[in-house]
């Protein structure tokens, strides 16, 4: 057989195939996402989330140094706050001694080159575990988006240098951008969930921070997963209003959307491997089904391949462990 192109060439020793590899992740494509705990010395597992941690703020300390050692330059801050501090206007979220706030101070003295990125939405400190404020049964928008500015600034104040805004109200990002602005925070940043869906696959996430909503669902703040031309429209607002990066949220049911969010905006991209995603992964090594490690480098080249510059991963110990070997 004559043939005048063998595509095989370029594939045919590991030597050729990684001169030819057109995606390759390196510690700086992870963002940490980290959930912290009030108390000393705690360290609990999170069930559904196998070989992942809620920490106190001591334990978490340390593991940011840790990663540090890594190569990994980005952590993304989550905090439980107590039940007792809930309530329907969240204003334990702009505590300027808050979990949160004495958190990203603590990890800034111990490691000041970390990039500190925090979780900024309600529902932590919701008693309704939703991300806004409620009213008539309704999670309403603007009185919500005052509340998120607040908390914005009190993060900025405490040392933050992102903060990341994933509540999917309107008009926020141009709201934070301008509280940060009027209160001189001229060097922090927003990075926005701008295409986040409504997804069954965050449901290990609300059980690490003990979220999950106490009546309906997030339909009417986050997006419809049957949804592609809403998700350009939000992102390309959000860059609009002043968002310094932008996030696909989850990430593998929606690589598509990665792929057109990237095409259409000039900021970098980001991509959140959640939760769910990681749960899986997990359960299926667990049952010897897949193997872990190359399930884990699979999925995240694919995040990467599908356009993301940025992913946030319960997986990137393992990755720098796995591109280390
Ligand atoms: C809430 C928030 C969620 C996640 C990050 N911020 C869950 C939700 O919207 O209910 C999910 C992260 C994950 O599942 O890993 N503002």
């Amino acid at each position: 057989m004559y043939l005048q192109r063998r595509n095989r060439i370029t594939r045919k020793s590991e030597a050729i195939r990684s001169m030819v590899r057109e995606t390759i992740l390196t510690p700086d494509d992870f963002i940490v996402p980290l959930f912290i705990d009030e108390g000393e010395n705690v360290k609990t597992e999170i069930t559904s989330m196998p070989g992942y941690y809620r920490n106190s703020l001591d334990v978490t300390v340390n593991e940011v140094k840790e990663l540090w050692s890594m190569g990994l330059k980005a952590v993304l801050l989550f905090v439980k706050s107590k039940d007792e501090l809930k309530d329907n206007t969240g204003k334990e979220a702009w505590n300027k001694d808050g979990l949160m706030q004495r958190s990203i101070k603590a990890i800034k003295d111990a490691v000041p080159e970390m990039y500190v990125m925090t979780d900024v939405a309600l529902d932590p400190y919701s008693s309704y575990g939703h991300d806004g404020i409620v009213k008539d049964g309704q999670i309403v928008n603007d009185e919500t988006v005052e509340a998120l500015v607040k908390m914005s600034i009190s993060h900025a104040a405490a040392g933050a240098d992102m903060v990341a805004p994933s509540d999917m109200m309107d008009g926020r990002i141009g709201a934070i951008r301008k509280g940060l602005e009027e209160n001189n925070f001229i060097n922090v940043g927003i990075m926005s969930y701008s295409a986040k869906y409504a997804s069954c696959f965050y449901g290990p996430f609300r059980d690490a921070l003990d979220s999950a909503p106490g009546f309906g669902d997030k339909k009417t703040y986050q997006m419809d997963y049957a949804n592609r031309i809403e998700a350009i429209k939000e992102t390309v607002m959000d860059v609009e209003e002043g968002a310094d990066i932008v996030m696909v949220k989850p990430a593998l049911s929606y690589l598509d959307i990665i792929r057109e969010v990237k095409n259409a905006v000039n900021v970098p991209v980001s991509a959140y491997n959640i939760s769910g995603e990681y749960a899986m992964i997990k359960a299926a090594a667990e049952k010897g089904w897949i193997n872990e490690d190359k399930a884990i480098m699979e999925v995240l080249t694919s995040i990467k391949r599908a356009g993301a510059d940025l992913i946030a991963t319960y997986f990137a110990k393992d990755a720098i462990r796995i591109l280390n070997h």
